[in-house]
């Protein structure tokens, strides 16, 4: 082979690093882990974190239950062992994000130690920051927005987080918010601080 190209091609072949992203992006990728019961508000805060941070040129992603179980993970249900393949590839999947230089926002009831341990371990504990939306049960159930609870109460949905099946509430996150205690505004920022700090 003409040496040229011998010592050229190696070059093209070379992915660009995270590094070479996050200095195009001017960001830190970074894992913030959403976990919580069902309705307790993850997704309405991650929302809220995504448009504040997008106002400060801050390259967002967020994955939750809408985009991921309606697609890739629409194979997967509720058992234990199908929240964990469901969780593993959600782990997987934001690790490309976080590696693309994205804070990556993931809202999933990620219902245990073990699961969210999981999700720690691929994506790397540098890169991992936890954030429990604590909503009480109670609360949870009292706003019902998709109708679950009263449909789990009654045994129409089985295994239920919160109703007929666990959740953990994590020992040490990184934050906990209330939502029935604070204003959204108050959420946003408290998470908004979080990514900054680690950027
Ligand atoms: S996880 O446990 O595997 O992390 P995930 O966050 O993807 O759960 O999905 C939870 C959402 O699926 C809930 O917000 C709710 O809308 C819906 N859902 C349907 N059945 C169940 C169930 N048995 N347990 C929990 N959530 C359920």
């Amino acid at each position: 082979m003409n040496s040229k190209i011998d010592t050229i091609y190696p070059i093209f072949d070379k992915m660009l690093s995270r590094q070479d992203k996050e200095q195009l992006l001017h960001q830190r990728g970074i894992m913030i882990w959403m976990t919580g019961l069902s309705g307790s508000g993850k997704s309405t805060v991650a929302i809220g974190v995504e448009r504040e941070l997008h106002k400060r040129g801050i390259l967002c992603r967020i994955l939750d239950g809408d985009n991921i179980r309606a697609g890739i993970n629409s194979n997967l249900g509720f058992s234990e062992e199908d929240r964990r393949e469901n969780i593993r590839r959600i782990a997987e999947i934001g690790k490309l994000f976080v590696d693309t230089g994205i804070v990556t926002i993931a809202c999933f009831v990620s219902p245990t130690t073990e699961l969210r341990e999981m999700a720690r371990e691929i994506i790397g504990e540098n890169d991992f920051r936890e954030v429990y939306i604590a909503t009480p049960l109670s609360e949870c159930e009292r706003r019902d927005v998709k109708g679950l609870y009263a449909r789990a109460r009654r045994g129409e949905v089985k295994d239920f987080t919160g109703i007929s099946a666990p959740f953990e509430a994590p020992t040490h996150p990184d934050l906990s918010l209330d939502t029935s205690q604070m204003t959204l505004q108050e959420e946003v920022e408290a998470v908004v601080e979080l990514v900054c700090d680690s950027n």
